[in-house]
Order: structure tokens, then C-alpha cells, then sequence
């Protein structure tokens, strides 16, 4: 068969990965498929780079047009929503399938760009735009298949894992462990995406939409990040024993969809708990095989490509049968989507840590805990810690519920925050069992 002609767009960190994936294990996968894959244009803004990770200016182009003619299968891997975007839309349009590993533009317009392939009869295919190398997107929709899936959690973003871990195992603050990060090369020089947990927040909208077959709409998935943690939380949550991950979380609650990203507490006996540096771990519970967990690199040059090189291998595949694509967009046929209620962050059900800064008085702890028990909150742990200050008699009330409505969470909070004896602001942080 002739060589399957691969072009791609952009040659960044992904983009070199992926050349250098199809180039250098060019026999080890015509070994696995029978099929030669080879890339025939390149397109990047800086000819210099590709020249210097390849060698030669022989597949170089500076038009995307060139290289959307001159392909089977488009690589876009520009990242971010513009260019990107007009590609992707372009190469669907001349009915050439697109591989991308851009989870922003999958998560914003990935409706209307699954809508176009469909249109066209083309694939769209997108792997590597969740955790990676790990394969969930092929996980989710074809290894799960014969399960009805009732929520997905995952750490889905490597920087803000790295901060966590940092901050829990050397005790570093936020900030030195951020610096760290990007002094690593793991943190952008602009991390907002990253640490205000947008990213997770762009991966958890689309493992909810191929996880439970809803339309993709960023728009209503809660986001909150970690720049405001406090160490004394990480701390605090060790003593009781949680531990705390910014987790993306996608929950069928009696068919209202939470679909959200905050910093979680979690036990720390589970596996996923003990990820810890700039991994990814997603943890799938399927009603017939239980809880699967899948861990690897969530970021990175060959690890992406690895996803990326999948996704070109099954398009292939698929232009080798000469097939349209066996694979839905969203791993659930057409007529099956379904624009479920996605639940306000308020009508939630989690588990919630407190942490309650106080001036110590007798009493005190009878004041808070009457809050609870007047809204029919049951408190699973209770800690005062002992004040180390002789002058203000200044601590913390730590409390752990492991149920509750967060509209009724947030009531009793700001009831509690208004008491003269409550010194600050009440720290509250959402917390997961994960246990069924
Ligand atoms: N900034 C992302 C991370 C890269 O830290 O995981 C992969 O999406």
C-alpha cells in the first residue's frame, strides 16, 4: 500500500515529539499495522527550529494550505483557539482527517468542529488532548464500552500535581513551589492556565462529554484553581488523613451532571492519592468493572506523541478500509446525545474540610457545632487545634463533613463567619471518598 502522508502543523515541544515517534519507530509500527506512515510537510512560523530538530528544510513549509493539500491526515498542534482553529476547520472542510492535541479548542469548539467531520464524513480525533500519554480517550470509548460510566476523576494537570506534592512532602509554600516548577520547565512562564486549573477544567469537559454523551460546553463546568491554598491546609488535611489533589470530576448524581475542577481532599489510602509530581492519574468507575485507574505522563514531547501517533495509526486504519469512522466523536451515536441538566456548583453533594480560624473561648465549639446541627449537617470529625498564642488565644477548628448539599454548607459557613469569636476568613475545600 502506498505511504500514508502525514502533515504537520506547528513543531513545538508536540510536534517534534511526533516526527520524531513516526520517524524513529517507523518499523516497529508498520510491524504492528502493515502500514507506512510518512510525514511529507511541515509547517511551523520558525523555519530555523525545524531545520535544527530535523536536520534539513526538506518537508518545511510556511503554508498550512500546502500542507492540508499535500496530506492524508492534518496534525495541528499550534495549541491555543485562533490559528488553530481556522486549520482544523479549513483541513475538515477539504475533507482531510485531523489529528489534535489541543484539549482548549476540543473543549470550546470541539461541537461544532465534530459537527464539520461528521458533515464531511472525515475523522476528527483528539487523544493526546486529555492527560497525555494516557490513553483514556480509547479507554472511555472503546475499552469501556460495555459499562455505563457513573463518574470519572482525574489529576489532569502535571503542574499543579508537581505544586501539591511539594507543597505536602517539603512543605513549601505556594509560591516557592510554583517558582520550582517553572525554574523545572514544568510551569509555562505564564502558568494562569495551569494553576487556576483552566486546563484541568478544558480536559474534565470532554472526558464528561464522551463519559455520559453530552454536547461539549465549557461554559458550564466549575472552575477553581489552587492559587490560594494555603500550606496549613495541606498540613492540616495530612493530620486527618486526606490528602489534597486538584481533581477534574465529571458525576452522574441521580442524571443532574457535575462537571468541575477544585482542589479536592481525598483519603490518603487510595492510589490515586499517592500520584504525586507532574503525573496524571484518572480513575473511571464503570458499573460492571468497577473502578479502573490509569496513570502516566499527562504532558511532555514523545508521551504526547504517543497519543498523537495513536490517533494517526487508527486513521490509517480507517483510510486503509476505506471506512468511514467506526469510532463516534463522542464515543456515543448521534441520536443518543443527551443535553443533560449540568448541576450549579450550589446544588452539589460532596464531602467538605472547614477549617475555622477562632478566637479560643469557652463555648466556642458549642456555638459552632449548634450551626451544624440546626440544618441537620452531621459532623464526621471535629479538631480544635491549641492555641500557641497566650495573647488572642488564635487557632483553628478543623471539620470534616462527609455529605452535604454546598448551598447548605455555605449557609452555615457564612452564619459561623459573622460570630464576633471567628477571626478570618473560613477556609472551605470540597472533599471526594471515592469510594462508590
Ligand atoms: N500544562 C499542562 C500540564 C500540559 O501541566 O499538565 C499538558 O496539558
Amino acid at each position: 500500500m502506498d505511504k500514508i502522508k502525514v502533515g504537520i502543523i506547528g513543531f513545538g515541544t508536540v510536534g517534534s515529539g511526533t516526527y520524531k515517534v513516526l520517524t524513529e519507530n517507523f518499523q516497529e509500527i508498520k510491524n504492528k499495522t502493515g502500514l507506512s506512515f510518512q510525514v511529507n510537510k511541515i509547517a511551523d512560523l520558525n523555519k530555523e527550529l525545524v531545520v535544527e530538530k530535523i536536520g534539513n528544510a526538506d518537508l518545511y513549509t510556511d503554508n498550512i494550505n500546502e500542507v492540508i493539500e499535500y496530506s492524508d491526515i492534518v496534525v495541528e498542534l499550534i495549541g491555543g483557539t485562533t490559528i488553530a482553529r481556522e486549520v482544523v476547520e479549513k483541513a475538515l472542510t477539504k475533507k482531510k482527517h485531523v489529528v489534535t492535541a489541543n484539549k482548549a479548542l476540543i473543549a470550546l469548539y470541539g461541537k461544532d468542529l465534530f459537527a464539520l467531520a461528521e458533515k464531511n464524513n472525515i475523522a476528527l480525533m483528539y487523544e493526546a488532548a486529555v492527560a497525555g500519554g494516557i490513553p483514556i480517550i480509547k479507554t472511555i470509548r472503546e475499552g469501556l464500552v460495555g459499562n455505563k460510566i457513573s463518574w470519572v476523576v482525574g489529576i489532569l494537570n502535571g503542574t499543579t500535581n508537581y505544586i501539591l506534592s511539594e507543597m505536602k512532602n517539603n512543605g513549601l509554600s505556594f509560591e516557592t513551589a510554583l517558582k520550582q516548577a517553572q525554574e523545572l520547565g514544568y510551569a509555562e512562564a505564564d502558568p494562569t492556565f495551569d494553576i487556576e486549573g483552566i486546563d484541568a477544567a478544558h480536559k474534565i469537559t470532554i472526558l464528561a462529554s464522551i463519559v455520559f454523551g453530552i454536547p461539549l460546553n465549557f461554559s458550564e463546568t466549575f472552575v477553581e484553581g489552587i492559587r490560594s491554598l494555603d500550606l496549613a491546609d495541606v498540613s492540616y488535611a495530612e493530620e486527618l488523613g486526606y490528602r489534597i489533589k486538584l481533581l477534574g470530576i465529571a458525576k452522574n448524581n441521580n442524571n443532574k451532571i457535575e462537571i468541575r475542577v477544585h482542589p479536592t481532599l481525598i483519603p490518603s489510602s487510595r492510589l490515586i492519592a499517592n500520584v504525586d509530581g507532574p503525573m496524571n492519574a484518572i480513575l473511571v468507575n464503570g458499573n460492571m468493572v468497577g473502578p479502573t485507574l490509569y496513570y502516566g505522563a499527562g504532558a511532555g514531547s514523545e508521551a504526547t506523541a504517543s497519543a498523537v501517533v495513536a490517533d494517526i495509526v487508527d486513521i490509517g486504519r480507517l483510510i486503509h478500509q476505506n471506512v468511514i469512522p467506526l469510532i463516534p466523536n463522542y464515543g456515543f451515536q448521534e441520536n443518543s446525545l443527551t443535553h443533560k441538566n449540568i448541576a450549579n456548583i450550589s446544588e452539589i453533594t460532596s464531602g467538605f474540610y472547614l477549617r475555622i480560624p477562632i478566637r479560643d473561648s469557652s463555648g466556642v465549639l458549642a456555638n459552632i457545632t449548634k450551626f451544624f446541627a440546626s440544618k441537620n449537617i452531621s459532623i464526621d470529625a471535629m479538631t480544635q487545634k491549641e492555641s500557641k498564642s497566650s495573647i488572642d488565644q488564635k487557632t483553628d477548628v478543623l471539620i470534616v463533613v462527609k455529605l452535604a448539599k454546598e448551598s447548605i454548607i455555605d449557609e452555615i459557613i457564612k452564619d459561623i463567619q459573622s460570630k464576633e469569636f471567628c477571626l478570618s476568613k473560613i477556609i472551605k475545600i470540597r472533599l471526594e471518598l471515592l469510594n462508590k
